[in-house]
This record gives structure tokens, sequence and C-alpha cells, in this order.
């Protein structure tokens, strides 16, 4: 069924749109009250993504609350490594920890290869739930860790500013590393097609660490694996991949078979698109910082990103998820704006 509202859709695939479509990284979550309150009737985190009719209540808050043109399911990255063998633990304002990570070959003969119907059962519910409670009003996005950051974290066994141990890994035993990394892979191609069986209409790649590694790095350990997400999912639903402070990976990720490329603040615009050429959709950007800013220079600030982009072939958003401690009110000033504006 096409959604009543499909400025995603059509902006993913090239097509002329009356205006740009815009949604949040991290839409869902602590900047709305709403979501607070549900959060606190649950006992954390991870109770709320794993009760799909209560993942599927706050996927729809800001659909409601600030306007956007798309949801985007409420979940983690971080249920993958899980679903393989490693569980993880959402600790309050330290973020996700993992009892056992992975250190030897045997470490990773004993993970399983994810079954995205069966080991993550109450994602995929929670996507028929919320597919079934828009009934068609927005399209629904579903999403997954790229292989390299969900490797980081599976090394790491938590997050960190260097990621000094997964890259060490990739260094002194790069064939365990790719063995991993397939296996990773493996896991996530059965999870979003599971997801757009279930409903998902756009499938969303998040690299969020591809930033630590070098070019060619990435190109060998991150990038191989991404293509073959990309090449397993294009067929069924648009892919955007996103790869957070590696501006040196636009190229590479513009010769996948994605059809959308996330950008961060950091990366400009004019260069993006000359680096990704006219083909694909380009998605973001703007600092999530800005939203701290009085109203009129969040305004100002967000036309001009949106006339930099032009009127094609641009999905708005920011250039990473939205903090916390943003004002509900200026989310919605960024939205508003974008609805607002016509070239
Ligand atoms: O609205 C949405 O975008 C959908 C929900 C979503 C969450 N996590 C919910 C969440 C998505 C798409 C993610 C992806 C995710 N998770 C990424 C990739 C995007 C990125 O931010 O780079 C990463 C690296 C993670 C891992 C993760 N999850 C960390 C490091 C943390 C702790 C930091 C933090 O913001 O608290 C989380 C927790 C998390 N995931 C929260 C939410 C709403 C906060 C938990 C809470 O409510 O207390």
């Amino acid at each position: 069924m096409k959604p009543e509202n499909d400025l995603l859709l059509r902006a993913a695939s090239g097509e002329k749109t009356e205006r740009t479509p815009v949604w949040l990284m991290r839409q869902a979550g602590r900047v709305l009250p709403e979501y607070r309150a549900v959060r606190a009737k649950m006992g954390g985190f991870k109770e709320l993504v794993e009760t799909p009719e209560f993942a599927c209540e706050v996927t729809i808050q800001p659909v409601d609350i600030l306007g956007v043109d798309a949801a985007i399911i409420f979940s983690d990255i971080l249920v993958i490594p899980e679903a393989m063998g490693l569980p993880y633990q959402m600790i309050e304002s330290k973020g996700p920890w993992f009892e056992k990570t992975i250190q030897t070959e045997k470490d990773i003969q004993d993970l399983r290869v994810a079954n995205g119907e069966e080991d993550l059962h109450y994602v995929i519910e929670a996507i028929r739930l919320t597919k079934a409670a828009l009934a068609g009003r927005v399209p629904l996005i579903g999403f997954a860790g790229a292989p390299w950051t969900i490797f980081a974290y599976m090394i790491e066994g938590s997050g960190s500013k260097t990621f000094s141990k997964a890259k060490k890994f990739l260094y002194t035993n790069p064939a365990l590393a790719h063995l991993l990394l397939e296996k990773i892979t493996q896991s996530t191609v059965h999870y979003l097609k599971a997801q757009v069986k279930a409903g998902a209409d756009l499938v969303q790649v998040f690299d969020s660490w591809a930033g630590v590694l070098s070019p060619e790095q990435y190109d060998e350990f991150a990038l191989h694996y991404i293509r073959e997400i990309c090449d397993a999912l294009s067929p069924l639903v648009p892919v955007t991949v996103f790869a957070k402070d590696a501006y040196f990976a636009r190229a590479g990720i513009a010769k996948t078979s994605c059809r959308i490329v996330g950008l961060d603040w950091t990366m400009d615009i004019a260069e993006s698109r000359a680096i990704v050429g006219p083909g694909k959709t380009l998605q973001g950007n703007m600092d999530p910082c800005l939203l701290y800013a009085d109203f009129e220079t969040i305004k100002k600030e967000t036309e001009k990103m949106l006339r930099a982009f032009g009127p094609q072939n641009h999905i708005a958003n920011l250039g990473h998820g939205l903090y916390p401690d943003t004002e509900k009110d200026k989310v919605r000033c960024f939205v508003d704006t974008i609805k607002a504006f016509r070239f």
C-alpha cells in the first residue's frame, strides 16, 4: 500500500516533490516528554525496545507531535549482537555495555547467524503493529548498524572515543576480522529482509564509527560489507547508507546500489553532490547543535541548507541524532521551516 504522504519515497527515488521531506535521526526519544512518560512506565530502554506495543507507541509519537514525513522503528543497532549471542545492557547515562566480547576465533565460531523473523521477533512484531497503526499516514523506516560499527561494539564491549581495541583487531587479526564481519553481514541481511517483509518502506544502514578508520581500512573492512547489504536489499526497497565522519567514504558509497547517501554536518553539500554524482538522493545534514540557537537563527540556517541541496534529490535531516537536551519547540521550528519552504 502506498502511504498517503509519500514525499520521502518519491524524493528517495529522485522524483520531483512539492517540497523537501523531513525526518530526524533519534526523533523518538528523550526530546519528547511523551517518550519519557512511556519510558518511565517501563523498566528501562531495553524493555521498551522489546515490548512491541510500546515500541509502536513511541515510534508514532514524532509523527503526531513533530509532524515529520516518516516514522523510524524504535529499536537499537545493538539488537544484532544480542541476536548473535552477545547480550547488551543499556546503562543509564553511560550507554551500551556488553558483558561478553569477541576476542578469539572460538568466540566467533560460537556466534549464531541471526535469523530476523525468529531471533528478532520483537522488532519484526513492532514493525507489523506500527505499520497497521500508521494506516498509511507516512512511510516507515527500518534500520540496522553497518557491519563495521557492530563489529566495533562486539570487540570493544562498550562505546569508546577511539575504538582502538576494535582497530587493533583489524591490524592483528585481519582474517578473523573478515570472518566476524561476514557473519554480522549475513545476520544483518536476514534482519533487514525480515523488516521489509513486515512493512519497512525504506531501510537505513548506520555506520556511526566509520570515521575512526583510515580510507584504506574503510574500503577493506567496511565498504565491502555495506555493498553486500545494499545488493541484497536494493531490489526490495530504497537503501540509505550513513557513514558518520567518513568524508572519504562518500565516493565508494556512491558506487554501491544504495539510493540515498547520508551526510553529516562536516560534509560540504556542493562537494558531496559532486562526489556522489547526480543520480542519488542526499540526506542530511544540519548540525544538531543548531537547535540550541534562537528560532530566527534556526529558520535562517535551515533555509540556507535547503537552498544548498536544491529542490530535488534531497531528504532533510540532521547530520546526526538529536541531542536529548534539545527543546521540543526548536525541533518543531526546524521541521516547520522545511515544510513551509518552497523553491
Ligand atoms: O528515533 C530513532 O532514530 C530510532 C531509534 C534509534 C535508537 N538508536 C534509539 C535509542 C536508532 C536509529 C538508534 C541507532 C543507534 N544506536 C546508533 C546509530 C546512530 C548513531 O547515533 O550514531 C548507535 C551508535 C546506537 C548505540 C546506542 N544506543 C548508544 C551509543 C546509546 C547511548 C547513547 C544515548 O543516546 O543515550 C544508545 C541508546 C539509545 N538508543 C537511546 C535511544 C532513544 C537512549 C536511551 C534512553 O531512552 O535512555
